[in-house]
């Protein structure tokens, strides 16, 4: 299997020992398209990429979450970026616990442990204003990110290590609040392509010695009902490609079923149901990462690499719903981090101290900038036994729009 084939010439080649795990996940993915009779929807070849146990890219040692490439890291994320965002989210978070009158924080797909760390140091900071939490527990698919993020969290706010517990499995019932910050985006869609004027499912085959894409007509009506929504106008000609994510509704699902008092906060790029699957988004949004550059070949490095789709709004909120709980709001995360106070954060670090001020004031820009993360980037919560909604969502809430 020659994987340089796939190589675009600007992407840094992986190492001897990458390249072997990604050959080892490539026999183990094409194991299964050979139990499945040769072809494997999009979201099982996403799930395997990103997940296989000791192979996936979550599930393997990749070093993923970094600021620059050249420490071998794919893509940066908010907490990675500033400790103002975890400072900040920390204000909802704990109006959300003293709101509900609960004590216990759970975080989902937790990363290198950066956000904990914050949340726990700003909560922690806030119980002289009456804010009392009892435990800080993480859930994540990748068990190889646990010893990071405990390394972190010691590192970081040792004293509170002792309330951080790894969860191996979902309580059936859990009250408190709970976050996820770029969690649905990793989650596997299934792929679509609307082709001489019918809808296919884009699937994966072997041919030619790799991965290749390959469609075939869609039959279940389910999925047909969907789709028939979809204007693909904007396509003039072309395919129009577009994904479905069964499995963030599943999750959100889950966890809102799991709530059975607190709030629920999911931080994610992404767009209403209007807007993702709009005429002009032709190309879908499935994009891949790798060493901080973006591209669209999943199959580049099967296992090295990051994959990712935005998220769908509309279909997280109606997943929500539908369990009883309650959409408590959903705006841009610029909006959502202005009204929780991120400037007075940033206000509380001293201008002339530039060293680190000025990162700090590049940070923020970055992550309320329009053209940056500030509105690409949503925040939708859901709460259950909350009578008021949180400062965070007190003005430009645009759960109207989903
Ligand atoms: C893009 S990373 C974001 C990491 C971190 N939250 C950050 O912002 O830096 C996505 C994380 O979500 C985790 N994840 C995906 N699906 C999950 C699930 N169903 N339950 C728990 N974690 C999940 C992945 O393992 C991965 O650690």
């Amino acid at each position: 299997m020659n994987l340089k084939a796939h190589q675009p010439d600007s992407l840094p080649a992986p190492g001897p020992s990458a390249l072997a795990q990604s050959e080892a996940l490539v026999a183990e993915i094409r194991a299964r398209l050979d139990e499945a009779g040769g072809w494997l929807p999009f979201d099982r070849y996403m799930e395997r990429a990103l997940y296989a146990p000791g192979l996936g890219y979550y599930s393997g040692g990749a070093r993923k979450f970094g600021l620059r490439g050249d420490d071998g890291s794919d893509f940066v994320t908010a907490p990675e970026l500033s400790p103002l965002f975890a400072a900040t989210l920390a204000r909802p978070v704990a109006e959300a616990l003293q709101a509900s009158g609960t004590r216990d924080v759970m975080e989902f797909g937790a990363g290198t442990g950066k956000l904990a760390a914050g949340l726990l140091n700003a909560l922690d900071a806030l119980s002289a204003s009456g804010v009392e939490f009892d435990s800080y527990s993480i859930v994540d698919l990748s068990g190889e990110l646990r010893e990071r993020q405990r390394e972190t969290i010691a590192a970081a706010a040792p004293a509170l290590l002792a309330k951080v517990r790894w969860l191996d499995a979902l309580p059936e019932r859990f009250e408190g609040v709970v976050i996820g910050n770029e969690v649905l985006d990793a989650m596997p869609v299934r792929l679509f392509a609307h082709t001489g004027g019918i809808w296919h499912e884009r699937g994966v085959v072997w041919r030619d010695g790799a991965f290749a894409f390959d469609d075939r007509p869609v039959q279940a009506a389910s999925d047909l009902a969907l789709l028939a929504e979809i204007d693909t106008t904007g396509a003039a000609g072309e395919d129009y490609v577009t994904e479905t994510h069964e499995a963030a509704s599943a999750f959100t699902r889950t966890i809102c079923t799991m709530l059975a008092r607190g709030a629920i906060l999911l931080i994610d790029y992404g767009f209403p149901r209007h807007e993702y699957y709009h005429g002009q988004r032709a190309q879908g949004t499935l994009m891949c990462h790798y060493r901080h550059r973006a591209h669209g070949d999943p199959f580049l490095y099967p296992g090295l690499q990051d994959i990712t789709a935005h998220v769908e709004f509309t279909g997280i909120a109606e997943a929500g719903v539908e369990t009883g709980a309650d959409l408590l709001g959903f705006t841009s995360q610029a909006r959502f981090l202005l009204n929780a106070g991120i400037t007075e954060a940033l206000g509380e670090i001293d201008p002339a101290d530039t060293a680190r001020f000025l990162p700090a004031a590049n940070a923020v820009q970055k992550l309320l900038s329009e053209a940056e993360m500030g509105e690409l980037f949503k925040v939708i919560a859901f709460s259950r036994g909350l009578d008021d909604t949180l400062q965070a969502f007190s003005s430009g809430d645009r759960s109207h729009t989903l």
